[in-house]
């Protein structure tokens, strides 16, 4: 048994920023953010949520898929920017949607997030505990995001991707692949709550993301292609049999360096970048929608889905549409 994308679904904030306007606020300028990693412009939230944004994108999913709220049995949210503590967004999409049949909670594996939640929904349905699941990555990356760093400030945007799937006999997802290195947690971080209490005098940690861009770079063009490897041998298929790569979208050197390594050619690698930035958890399941909506993806398709980041983290997927 597995599961299949039945409907997909996207929001975005309504604000643009342009490289020229963050230009006029730090020094950078649009020629070295595009050279360097492929971005024009990013969505920012001037009050939009994660929860908000996942919501729009997971009713849009389920009409995608011509599937009511009320029928849904599992919310995963994927977010490492919740609004929120306590409720998880996923619980705040099930309410704003009407999911009231739903069990939700939330994930956190950084820009991996939305392929760890698609696994997770994947051992639900394996196990027999769910028939179906909404599985959503979004983040409001703009909060988090130092406006004073040009390391990192231009590389992020805002956006909520969302996929409604469902148990299948075949086709479906054919192959998976997780895996985490703790021991590398501090090449990406953002330590952002108080940790002083009347108990424990805390330390003063920053509450920035704080990234070594060079680090996850030559991480990502390294890793990934093996991940990818190891989920394409599962599905028993090789990069020959693959359609579209739809990578997470960081930085477009990443991507054509991992096409490189494979031997594939970039062409097979769709990208929205230049529009979105790096959204983390919402890349991958953003660009799938803008495809699924050009009707780029045919049935019968085979694609493979692939993410690194924070933990660090990396999974790869590969399905058959
Ligand atoms: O989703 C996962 C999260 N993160 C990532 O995926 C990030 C992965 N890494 C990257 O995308 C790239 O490493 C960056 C885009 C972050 C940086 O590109 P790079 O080619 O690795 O640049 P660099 O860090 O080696 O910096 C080169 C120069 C430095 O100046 P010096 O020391 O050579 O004088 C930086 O200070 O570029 C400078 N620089 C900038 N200049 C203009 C760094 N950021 C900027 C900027 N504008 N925004």
């Amino acid at each position: 048994m597995s599961i299949k994308i039945m409907g997909t679904g996207s929001a975005l904030p309504v604000r643009t920023v342009t490289n020229d306007e963050i230009a006029g606020m730090v020094d950078t300028s649009d020629q070295w953010v595009r050279e360097r990693t492929g971005i024009g412009s990013r969505h920012v939230s001037t009050g939009e949520t994660a929860a908000s944004l996942a919501a729009q994108a997971c009713s849009l999913a389920l009409k995608d898929a011509g599937r009511t709220a009320q029928e849904v049995e599992l919310i995963l949210a994927a977010t490492c920017t919740p609004e929120d503590v306590v409720p998880c967004t996923a619980c705040q999409i099930q309410d704003r949607i009407g999911a009231e049949n739903a069990v939700a909670f939330d994930l956190n594996a950084a820009c991996a997030g939305f392929l760890f939640a698609l696994h997770t929904a994947w051992a639900y349905v394996e196990a027999g505990i769910a028939a179906n699941a909404l599985v959503t990555g979004s983040e409001i990356l703009s909060k988090i995001v130092d406006w004073e760093d040009r390391g990192t400030c231009v590389l992020f945007g805002d956006g909520a991707g969302a996929v409604y799937v469902e148990k299948c006999g075949e086709g479906g997802i054919l192959g998976f692949v997780q895996h985490s290195d703790g021991s590398r947690g501090s090449v990406l971080s953002c330590v952002s709550r108080p940790t002083e209490t009347p108990f424990f005098r805390g330390q003063e940690s920053g509450r920035y993301l704080k990234m070594d861009g060079r680090e996850i770079f030559s991480f990502a063009v390294r890793q990934i292609p093996l991940t990818i490897g190891e989920a394409l041998d599962k599905g028993g298929l090789s990069v020959q049999d693959v359609d579209l790569f739809i990578l997470h979208q960081a930085n477009r050197r990443i991507i054509e360096g991992i096409a490189k390594r494979l031997s594939v050619d970039i062409s097979r690698f769709p990208m929205n970048l230049d529009r979105v930035g790096n959204t983390s958890s919402a890349s991958i399941p953003l660009l799938l929608d803008e495809l699924n909506r050009e009707g780029r993806l045919k049935k019968g398709m085979r694609l493979v889905l692939s993410g690194f980041g924070g933990g660090l983290t990396c999974g790869a997927c590969v399905l058959e549409w």
